[in-house]
């Protein structure tokens, strides 16, 4: 594991029953850790200050006295860094949900297999613990050499990035947030893209496109024979995607009864093909998405609460356009650039205006709507740049984003001073481009020159 060239890490188990406790200290002794081992919760509290250099807790959760989550909650009084592995028998899994609640990392059931328990072990290590593979993605990606197609300079989409960078080297189950065009498609596949398992499958399925018999075949897949049109054995999505990430759109148009197998595949990481009598053990990393809210649908009782809590342990928000406005003069450019290579026309330049107009519309459709309408723009444009009047009318004539609900505008100048309102104009062109002269002075309608004289004469050359 990556973090050992630095050092050992210390992981302390706790288990009331005498057996038990044993064979995993062993399977994890085996692999290298430095193990603390306490027959119950009772035990462990007694020793609290020797939690303070623990890296991770493996804990039963029902133990007299003092449980699991008593433990958690004391534990991470003096640490709040160690991750958390609950392990709980059969039946008990809604208390392993309040498990997650109370802020475990995962949880595993009873009877314990092995492999499974240092599978899991070495996730939780990895994702809290950056390692140096870890440590190497994220800097890359910082620098902006990483595989990353997503665009944006805002803080919400930095933040994302960051994310990604770290969640996207471990295992770990993905759920995806967001409306309808806001990128949550490229984010999966950035994250596959990012993962060790770049160079294996990456399979998108929607739920909401299939019936669920469909749904059910074509997740599990099929034995030939176990119905009416089934002639020959069929692999499911998830057997295709062994060793490589699959990607479940829609997933809150999953119908109930999927709900409850997709669970059982998560906890179990095996499945049964529809009409097989035996199981296949399978290594896929599930991504989910929706644009539905599933805490709502939790709540009507349409999505179950324990695949939720399993799904949302690791979420990632994609924000909506209209509330990164900062993002859109660079999508609009990156998308004018890249259809006008793909459609061999000439790029176009943005007149401020419709640069403005741009800015200010709210983008129902998000990114999607933009770059749609870009690509329109770039084929049908007669000229060489693009004017108010090119845009569509919901577009020219959208009220400053926040609508009529919204605050009422600020006044748009405080001093009327003509170069205090000139000033203002190029801190606002340049903190939109980024800096970029260039583009500013594109955005201001002046050239180059008359913005680098202009900058000299107010004094802002520095920076
Ligand atoms: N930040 C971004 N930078 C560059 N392109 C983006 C960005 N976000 C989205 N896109 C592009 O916008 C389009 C829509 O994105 P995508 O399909 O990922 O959205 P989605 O959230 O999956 O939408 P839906 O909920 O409708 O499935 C795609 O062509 C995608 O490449
Ligand atoms: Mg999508």
């Amino acid at each position: 594991m990556s973090g050992a060239m630095n050092r050992t890490y210390r992981i302390a188990v706790i288990d009331d029953e005498s057996e038990s406790l044993a064979s995993i200290c062993r399977a994890l002794k085996k692999v290298g850790y430095d193990i603390s081992s306490f027959e119950d919760g009772v035990a462990a509290l007694q020793s609290l200050e020797a939690f303070q250099d623990i890296d991770l807790v493996v804990t039963d959760l029902k133990m007299p006295r003092v449980d699991g989550i008593d433990l958690l909650r004391k534990v991470r009084e003096v640490n709040r860094e160690a991750g958390f592995l609950i392990v709980t028998g059969h039946g008990t899994v809604e208390t392993a949900v309040e498990a997650l609640k109370a802020g475990a990392d995962d949880y595993i059931l009873k009877p314990l297999d092995l492999f499974e328990l240092r599978d899991r072990v070495h996730q939780i290590l990895e994702k809290r613990q950056p390692g140096n593979e870890l440590r190497f993605l994220r800097r890359q990606m910082a620098a902006g050499r990483g595989t990353s197609p997503i665009i944006g300079k805002s803080p919400a989409i930095q933040r994302l990035l960051e994310q990604i960078a770290t969640v996207a080297p471990t295992r770990s189950t993905v759920l995806l947030l967001g409306e309808s065009g806001t990128g949550k498609d490229l984010a999966a596949q950035t994250i596959h893209a990012n993962s060790p398992r770049s160079q294996e499958n990456f399979l998108p399925l929607n739920c909401a496109a299939l019936s669920p018999s469909l749904l059910e075949s074509e997740l599990f897949g099929h034995e030939k024979g176990s119905f009416t049109g089934a002639l020959e054995r069929r692999l499911g999505k998830l057997e295709l995607a062994d060793r490589g990430t699959l990607f479940l759109d829609e997933i809150g148009e999953m119908p109930l009864d999927m709900q409850v197998k997709l669970l059982r595949f998560l906890e179990t990481r095996e499945i049964m093909r529809v009409g097989g009598t035996s199981t296949v053990t399978l290594d896929v990393r599930l991504i989910a998405a929706t644009n539905r809210e599933l805490a709502r649908a939790v709540e009507q009782q349409k999505f179950r609460m324990d695949l939720y809590y399993r799904l949302k342990v690791v979420t990632l928000i994609m924000p909506p356009l209209r509330e990164r406005t900062e993002d859109i003069p660079l999508l609009v450019w990156h998308f004018l650039a890249s259809f006008a290579e793909e459609h061999q026309r000439p790029a176009l330049e943005v007149a401020p205006e419709a640069m403005q107009a741009l800015v200010q519309y709210s983008w129902p459709g998000n990114v999607r709507e933009l770059r749609n309408l870009i690509e329109n723009l770039v084929i049908f444009s007669k000229q060489p740049s693009l004017h108010l009047s090119d845009l569509p009318p919901e577009v020219r004539e959208a009220p400053p984003t926040g609508g009529a609900e919204g605050p009422p505008p600020p006044r748009l100048f405080e001093d009327l001073n003509m170069s205090a309102i000139e000033k203002q104009a190029i801190v606002q062109a340049l903190e939109k481009t980024g800096g970029n002269r260039l583009k500013a002075a594109q955005m201001l309608g002046i050239g180059l020159r008359t913005l680098q004289t202009k900058l000299k004469d107010y004094g802002m050359t520095e920076r």
